[in-house]
């Protein structure tokens, strides 16, 4: 029998716009969020499903909790998928103007991946979500965090730091990697009565 996922839940993140996104996104959907920061270690992998799987190893929920983890990153093709798994060291270190840099002359496509996880009981579940777009010639907007200000989505002239939050939040790849899991849990059967 598959156990019901519990409401509360611990979201093991050291970031704050993530945080806050996901946040603004379970909120609605009836979950309460504890901020569980800087209790992981972020494993090195070349995937962002093994990244999610190696932190949903380490995670020691809260009894009635469930542990939701996430990885995400921004993949240019025209670099080989670079910085993909890397970003997080690459906006340390390049930031965002050094990353238009590498890009300069090639073609600008680029997408943002995550790959979200939950594991409550003995179940984890993982889902991906995904945003095509491009890179702008330079940063622009004060919203979001990260590469938000050098992405713009499919179709739109403004860039993710320029799009009111809840615009970003309701198109990013996060969104939809967290939606595929709430879809997820949806199928779960109801709590039996006593
Ligand atoms: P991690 O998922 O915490 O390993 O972070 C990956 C890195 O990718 C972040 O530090 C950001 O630089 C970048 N990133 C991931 N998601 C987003 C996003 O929604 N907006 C902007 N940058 C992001």
């Amino acid at each position: 029998m598959n156990p019901v996922a519990p409401r509360r839940v611990a979201f093991y993140t050291s970031n704050a716009g993530k945080f806050e996104e996901v946040r603004a996104l379970l909120r609605p959907q009836g979950f309460s969020l504890r901020w569980a920061r800087g209790e992981l270690l972020e494993p090195q992998a070349e995937t962002l499903e093994r990244v999610v799987e190696a932190k949903l190893g380490q995670v020691r929920p809260r009894v009635g909790e469930m542990a939701l983890v996430e990885d995400a990153g921004l993949f240019v093709p025209a670099l080989g998928g670079f910085p993909g798994v890397y970003s997080a060291y690459v906006h340390r270190t390049l930031g965002t103007e050094g990353l238009i840099r590498l890009v300069a002359g090639r073609p600008r496509r680029a997408e943002f991946r995550a790959v979200a996880g939950v594991r409550f009981g003995s179940r984890r579940l993982l889902r991906a979500g995904s945003v095509e777009g491009s890179l702008a010639r330079g940063p622009r907007g004060d919203g979001g965090f990260g590469f938000d200000p050098i992405f713009l989505p499919l179709g739109e002239r403004r860039t993710f730091a320029e799009l009111p939050l809840e615009e970003k939040i309701r198109r990013s790849h996060r969104s939809r990697a967290i939606e595929g899991i709430l879809r997820a849990l949806g199928a779960e059967p109801p709590p039996k009565k006593a």
